[in-house]
């Protein structure tokens, strides 16, 4: 089944409560929030503060994506306050098999990203540990980029790596989701698709989200 975890980072800040309604309204399971440093990636966006917000006002699942330096200062924070999945990028994490864990053991899921330019390969030793492997199809830092395609051939070797390992991971695709570019997406594996400007820029969201749900039959 495909899911789909819109990105907040293309919606109208000082009307997030209602666009955090409608990304519900249309079929959307989890929200995606893009965490940002200002050192990992060359962008700020937001931090802790609007996560309480952000939890007392739906129940959708919150997916935090942890675009930061040392990341293990704050994940003990992003679990209290109600993130459910706990994202960190491999570039970040030194001792990534205990971060996952921890991550774990604070109830949430673990997930890991991997940057274009980084081989799917480096989760070779890790496939156990993370519950999401979120591929990014461009370089993270700013919503509304262009796909690069090398990135997206990335989902169908991870994909082979945890079927042989026969870990039941989900892999998660962030990074200029769109009609003309998921169908591949979902080719190749990926069942939770992360989308900011192309849903937020959508005529008809909800016609948007079905389409890309749709797409599992082709795959
Ligand atoms: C980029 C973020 C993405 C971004 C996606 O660094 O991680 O989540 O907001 O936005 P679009 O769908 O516009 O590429
Ligand atoms: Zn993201």
């Amino acid at each position: 089944m495909i899911r789909v975890s819109p990105s907040i980072l293309a919606a109208d800040f000082a009307d997030l409560g209602r666009d955090i309604g409608r990304i519900k309204q249309a079929g959307a399971e989890y929200v995606h929030i893009d965490v940002m440093d200002g050192l990992f990636v060359p962008n700020l966006s937001i931090g802790l503060a609007p996560i309480p917000c952000i939890r007392k006002i739906t129940d959708l699942t919150l997916d935090v994506h942890l675009m930061i330096e040392d990341p293990d200062k704050y994940i003990d924070e992003f679990a209290r306050l109600g993130a459910r999945i706990i994202t960190v990028h491999q570039e970040t994490t030194r001792h990534l098999n205990r971060t996952l864990n921890h991550i774990r053991e604070l109830g949430c899921l673990a997930g890991v990203s991997i940057c274009p330019a980084t081989p799917p390969e480096t989760l070779g030793w890790s496939l156990g540990d993370f519950d999401v492997a979120l591929i990014m199809s461009v370089n993270p830092g700013f919503g509304g980029q262009k796909i690069v395609p090398s990135a997206v051939k990335k989902i169908a070797v991870l994909r082979d790596m945890l079927e042989k390992a026969g870990v039941a991971a989900e892999i998660e695709v962030d990074g200029n989701v769109a009609l003309d570019t998921a169908q591949e997406i979902v080719n190749n594996g990926a069942r939770l698709l992360v989308t900011g400007s192309a849903l937020f820029k959508a005529p008809d969201a909800g016609a948007f989200i079905r389409t890309l749900k749709g797409m599992e039959a082709g795959a």
